[in-house]
């Protein structure tokens, strides 16, 4: 339950070292900050490559801003990349939790990472240590840990667990990081509690004294600017816990995001059938305040390293207790068809047959803000077209080193100028919400194409607009 508090911070104030464990989106953004915030940070990870980035001062991945801050804290020696557990965990207090959860074929979480991270800790603390779980787990995992805990503890060290989830978004985790909305802190121990808060308010602090200026302007690119000026204050975001509702509100919030996404592309199959707009009915609905007008964009359906593997833990959790969460089934199944709508869509254009027909495609991450192709519904629709028989030329700002990893074929070629990909095409099909392609003159390359259509995969297209180009334009 939410509690009216103050707490007495003044105890914890200096002495706090902190290793961050598993150097990824989540681990290096928050050990990054805490550095920029003074709290000397070690960033360790198994990865010596990922490592060996970090310490020439900026990350592996695309993350805006980020580079930044891991560069100041790396010149402030605040922040100590490593692979080495010993030296992080012996000097640390803290110990943050950060490394993956991927799904197992089955959809339950594969929690291995987890536990090596936690036995790696255990093997090597030698003073007391709080351990903050900040992986996306499910519920149980944080009694598990607790369990290892006891049977190696050194009684003469106490080992307290804390569950602390996280909520940053890729594409604005720096933001999300320096302003999150909610701090979620679960634990039995009150002390512990209070020393977790107290760490979160010093980053806090440091976002009170962040200056707006270009640099912040570009690390805030994809995030609501507004959001931080009207944001409550630190304590009222802070919701106590133990740590099984801490384990399941992370769950929780991406299933409910995943219902309204999967709600809104469901309507956009009814608006199929008669003449309403999606976008005019979300956004008449939206404006309800209990109901909120934000993730009610209908498109090509979420994707990412979290909301399908979370929504599939969500199902596979409450499966093992014979419990069936059919809500989240029927999201699922409404995410995994969209691009077969989208297909749909596109032969309203070009006709049922798509073989040798040639696509303009903007977008392989998926989402904007990020290089991250994880499970991405911009690179399905991609498969998806090319298995049509279609030629596809592709542009991302960010992904497409990422991309070839992962998807090959003869009829694709990656271009590195979004100028260059729509010469002799007969559709664009806008699959990832960039900046750069919504606000792109699409005037200028009119020529270029051979037949001029146009699918808003996103809903972020100016319908008018691109029609004046004279474009046939399909949205959701
Ligand atoms: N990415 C997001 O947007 C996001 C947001 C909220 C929560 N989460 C959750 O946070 C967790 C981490 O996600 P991520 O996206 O940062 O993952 P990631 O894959 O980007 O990073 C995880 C890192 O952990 C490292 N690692 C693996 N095993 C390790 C070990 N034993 N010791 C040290 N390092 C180890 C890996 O090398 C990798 O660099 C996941 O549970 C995820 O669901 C992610």
């Amino acid at each position: 339950m939410r509690q009216e508090r103050v707490v007495d911070l003044s105890n914890f104030n200096n002495t706090l070292t902190v290793s961050v464990i598993g150097a990824g989106y989540v681990g290096l953004t928050l050990a990054a900050i805490l550095s920029n915030a003074g709290i000397k940070t070690y960033a360790v990870d198994v990865d010596k490559n990922k490592i060996g980035v970090i310490k020439k001062g900026k990350s592996y991945f695309f993350e805006p801003g980020l580079d930044e801050f891991i560069k100041k804290g790396i010149k402030s020696e605040k922040l100590i990349p490593t692979t080495n557990y010993k030296t992080a965990i012996q000097n640390s207090d803290t110990a943050f939790i950060c490394v993956g959860t991927p799904s197992n074929f089955d959809g339950s979480v594969n929690l291995d990472f987890v536990f090596k991270s936690v036995k790696s800790i255990l093997e090597n603390v030698k003073s007391d240590l709080i351990v903050v779980q900040k992986s996306t787990v499910p519920v149980g995992t944080g009694e598990r840990i607790k369990k290892m805990i006891d049977e190696y503890d050194n009684k003469e060290i106490n080992i307290d667990l804390i569950s602390s989830p996280e909520f940053l978004r890729e594409g604005s985790a720096v933001f999300d990081t320096i302003f999150p909305d909610r701090i979620i802190v679960g634990g039995n121990n009150k002390k512990s509690v209070k020393k977790v808060i107290a760490l979160y308010e010093k980053i806090d602090n440091f976002a009170k004294n962040i200056k707006h200026n270009n640099f912040m302007e570009y690390a805030f690119l994809y995030s609501n600017k507004k959001r931080s000026k009207n944001l409550a204050p630190f304590f009222e975001r802070v919701i106590e816990t133990d740590l099984e509702s801490a384990e399941l509100i992370k769950v929780t919030a991406n299933s409910f995001l995943a219902l309204k996404i999967s709600f809104a592309n469901s309507v956009s199959r009814l608006c199929a059938q008669n003449k309403a707009k999606t976008a005019d009915v979300m956004d008449g609905i939206g404006s309800d305040h209990r109901i909120g007008k934000s993730f009610l964009t209908p498109g090509l359906g979420y994707g990412g390293g979290c909301f399908p593997k979370d929504v599939a833990g969500m199902i596979n959790y409450a499966n093992s207790y014979n419990f069936s969460f059919n809500i989240l089934d029927e999201a699922v199944k409404i995410n995994e068809t969209q691009v077969y709508f989208a297909i749909s869509k596109i032969k309203k254009l070009l006709g049922e047959n798509l073989r040798n027909k040639k696509a303009a495609l903007l977008g392989l991450s998926y989402k904007p803000g990020t290089s991250d192709v994880r499970k991405s519904q911009s690179s399905r629709l991609l498969r998806k077209i090319l298995d049509r028989g279609m030629i596809v030329s592709v542009y991302d700002p960010q992904a497409i080193n990422e991309a070839k990893k992962k998807i090959s074929h003869k009829n694709l070629t990656y271009i590195d100028n979004i100028k260059d990909v729509f010469r002799k095409s007969d559709i664009i099909i806008l699959a990832t919400e960039w900046n750069e392609f919504v606000d792109f003159d699409y005037s200028k390359i009119t020529k270029d194409m051979n037949s001029l259509n146009f699918f808003d995969g996103r809903g972020v297209i100016n319908e008018d607009k691109i029609k004046e180009l004279g474009f046939n334009f399909i949205g959701f």
